[in-house]
């Protein structure tokens, strides 16, 4: 007989899955949950409990799980075309989403190139970046800059443009090595400082790198505006001004990663806006398909396009994923940039950000806290002299108060659906100050 109770479910979860990003031994103190269903900002389990995803299922959900009108779109796109491949062929759901996608960006960025994951995207502007400026016979722009605790996922060439010790680390021998420059963190801002002082200080810092060895380089890496893996590092947008100038002066790609930052998550449809620069390849997942599928695109310049555009087949991108442009995740994606447009998601954000940065003023002016910071629909803040194991205790501890919350070791931060209600924006904030309180005092 097939086992249905939540425990069961855990059991046998625990026997056959290997759960990401987990220490699964943790899992002998820390409560797994499965979950039944989905509807709105929340999460259900097999008992009736309930999770509000504050942190939108690792920052993918946009308008909430279950939503109406991705699932009308989903339904009539599984009739009418589940998946075909897109070499050779092509189909209506990918061509009208590079074309939204490309009008978004004022035609700058005039080409989509598909996968799934985030790493993929990554993977796909390193190399483009590599083959085009060797189409170019610039063939000594091998190497790749990234920031001080950048993140930029976990396959092999993503990880090596990623510097966050703990997922790095282990993999060490296997990748290839990177330039690090230093974060414009707002955070790091000496005495008297302002942001837009380590923006400068940290532009200087590729400045440097630039001059000495800019004629190696393919190309820098940056999550603009927000680091979000290594805990919500915060910058100023005169950084990525900065940085763009650089890049031209210097003949060297600029890469923006806005798989996390992207889809209106820093209060601008893409997070580049905010600093008037477009980048040479974007990189988006995570909410472009409203948190449905995996979808991933690197968008980019028509100069790039057509350094690949050759009646040499060795000159073309010749680099491919089984899913690449799934019908089925463009449809889920259409109807994402649908709600965009129908409901004037960014000024409603606006409105809901502002609430919640208000009912959080509590844990703001805390005395255990610092860095309490704020950009379009991420907050943070660091706890003062956290416990052992704040991040896993936190976690386990906001289940018992209905929330999904993972700290990044002392940073706890919100990265809710953009469907909230007064009511659990309220909720959101009181709740947190509740788990943040129970915590701290261990
Ligand atoms: C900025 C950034 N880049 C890349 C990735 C990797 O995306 P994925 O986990 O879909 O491979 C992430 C994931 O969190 C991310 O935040």
């Amino acid at each position: 007989m097939e086992l249905k109770t939540q425990s069961d479910w855990v059991a046998r979860s625990l026997r056959s899955v290997w759960h990401p990003c987990t220490q699964m031994q943790h899992h002998e103190t820390i409560p797994l949950i499965p979950v039944s269903r989905g509807k709105g900002a929340w999460l259900y389990d097999h008992e009736g409990r309930r999770y509000l995803d504050a942190i939108s299922s690792w920052w993918v959900n946009l308008f909430g799980h279950a939503n109406p009108r991705i699932n009308a779109a989903l339904k009539d796109q599984l009739d009418t075309l589940e998946h075909a491949m897109l070499a050779g062929f092509t189909h209506e759901p990918v061509i009208e989403l590079s074309e939204k996608l490309s009008a978004l960006t004022g035609h700058v960025l005039g080409h989509s190139f598909y996968a799934s994951d985030g790493a993929s995207a990554v993977e796909i502007a390193l190399k483009m970046s590599f083959h085009s400026w060797r189409n170019h016979g610039h063939t000594d722009k091998q190497e790749f800059v990234c920031l001080k605790g950048s993140y930029h996922g976990e396959t092999i060439g993503a990880l090596a443009v990623t510097d966050v010790a703990l997922f790095k680390d282990a993999y060490g021998p296997l990748l290839r090595a990177s330039q690090t420059v230093m974060s414009p963190d707002a955070r790091t801002a000496a005495e008297g400082e302002t942001a837009a002082d380590v923006a400068r200080r940290a532009a200087a810092d590729v400045e440097r790198l630039f001059i000495e060895r800019g004629d190696r380089i393919a190309a820098i890496i940056i999550e603009p505006l927000v680091q979000c893996a290594t805990g919500m590092a915060m910058h100023d947008p005169l950084y990525l001004q900065l940085v763009r100038a650089l890049c031209d002066q210097h003949k060297v790609h600029l890469i923006l990663d806005e798989i996390a930052v992207g889809c209106g998550r820093t209060g601008t449809f893409f997070a580049c806006e905010q600093a008037k620069v477009w980048p040479d390849f974007l990189c988006l997942s995570k909410g472009i398909s409203g948190g449905y599928l995996p979808l991933s695109l690197v968008m980019t310049r028509d100069e790039i396009y057509q350094a690949f555009y050759s009646n040499d087949v060795t000159r073309g991108f010749l680099h491919s994923h089984s899913y690449t442009g799934s019908p089925l995740a463009c449809r889920a994606a259409l109807a994402t940039l649908q709600i965009f447009e129908e409901d004037d998601v960014l000024n409603t954000n606006r409105v809901k950000a502002e609430r919640l940065t208000k009912a959080l003023q509590p844990l703001a002016q805390h005395d255990q806290v610092r860095n309490f910071r704020q950009r379009g629909m991420i907050w943070a803040f660091d706890a003062i002299d956290a416990p052992k194991d704040f991040s896993r205790r936190f976690f386990a501890t906001a289940t018992e108060h209905e929330l999904l919350m993972r700290p990044i070791g002392s940073t706890v931060y919100m990265m809710p659906p953009y469907i909230l209600s007064d009511e659990e924006i309220d909720g959101l904030a009181a709740n947190t100050l509740a788990v943040f309180n129970q915590v701290m005092a261990g």
